[in-house]
């Protein structure tokens, strides 16, 4: 399997066996990690990190996996380089592109990190757009596989706003994985015609299934993924928090949701999460709609069920295969 030079922009561009390649590299530098085994052969290289909106996770893995392998980072942070207000995306992937090995972008609509890719000359990264959340991808199914033992046949139910980049991601990287995908949630929130059809026929090939429902019973009855995200993203404005509550209230991952699940279900959450009040955004919610939860019970996410940091953990090794695989595997 040969990835060099390939761009990061969507699963959609890969093969569910590059994918099955990005997870078991990822598998492999893991346990290197876990053993002190350095991967640091990519000494000379340097990455950019561009950032539009704001990032914990993403930031954080890029920059751990980057040191790890022994490479140089530097970071553009929302709000300090030309990016789009002085300099065009073109003329900055042209200069970047003459500095660095390789790009991350978080930001916007996914045509800029594609134009990103298009004049960079060098791998492209898609670090979060309004459409795709790749990375995050590589990192779930990892701790599926971990926990569930393995990805065919297993249901993962998305519970939130399915026409957004987590949706949209889960559903394509189950649909060509094999697994069975339900978005289950109000119809306001179910995926774009488009994509659904193109997942429907992923999931032809893989043996998985893309569901669509608004039944919470029937939709997560026997899951063995329940997940959920934010139900306001990052750019969205604060108006859309009233729809929001009042539609996507009977889709919060509760006790009852998990019970009605498979025994051994597990809680799934790419974070960060509004679980309690120990949120600026989670405490101005309740004082506007009185919810102290919301797209999450705090017993839930607590729960043993819950899997989200070792998500997090992952997410860095999963990053550290995708440079590894598109810079060149040594
Ligand atoms: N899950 C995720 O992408 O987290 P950050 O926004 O913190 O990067
Ligand atoms: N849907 C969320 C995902 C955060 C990782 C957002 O875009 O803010």
């Amino acid at each position: 399997m040969n990835l060099q030079g390939r761009n990061f922009l969507t699963l959609k561009d890969f093969t569910p066996e590059e994918i099955i390649y990005l997870l078991q590299l990822s598998a492999q530098v893991k346990e290197k990690k876990k053993k002190g085994i350095p991967v640091d052969h990519y000494r000379g290289k340097n990455i950019a990190l561009i950032f539009e909106k704001t990032s914990t996770r993403t930031r954080c893995a890029f920059e751990v996996a980057a040191n790890d392998m022994g490479m140089g980072v530097t970071y553009l942070d929302p709000q300090g380089s030309q990016i789009g207000k002085k300099e065009s995306i073109a003329d900055t992937a042209r200069v970047l592109g003459r500095m660095f090995d390789g790009i991350e972008y978080r930001g916007f609509d996914q045509s800029i990190v594609e134009e990103l890719a298009r004049y960079a000359g060098v791998p492209v990264w898609n670090g979060l757009t309004n459409e795709y959340h790749p990375t995050q991808m590589l990192a779930d199914m990892l701790t599926i596989q971990e926990h569930l033992g393995r990805l065919k046949g297993v249901k993962l139910v998305y519970m939130g706003d399915a026409r957004y980049n987590m949706g949209n991601s889960l559903m394509i990287a189950s649909a060509k994985l094999g697994l069975h995908f339900t978005a289950c949630t109000a119809k306001e929130y179910f995926p774009a015609r488009e994509l659904y059809e193109e997942c429907v026929e992923y999931a032809r090939l893989s043996g998985g299934s893309v569901t669509l429902t608004e039944d919470v019973t029937e939709g997560t009855k026997e899951a063995d993924v329940l997940y959920t995200d934010v139900w306001v993203s990052m750019g969205e404005p604060d108006e859309v928090w009233e729809e929001r509550i009042r539609l996507l209230s009977p889709y919060q991952v509760n006790r009852k949701v998990m019970d009605n699940a498979s025994e051994n279900a597990i809680f799934m959450h790419c974070l960060p999460a509004f679980h309690d009040l120990k949120t600026g955004i989670g405490r101005q919610v309740y004082e506007k709609f009185g919810m102290k939860e919301l797209e999450v019970t705090d017993e839930v996410f607590e729960s043993p069920a819950s899997v989200v940091f070792d998500e997090a953990e992952n997410r860095m090794h999963t990053i550290k295969a995708v440079m590894m695989a598109t810079l060149g595997e040594k």
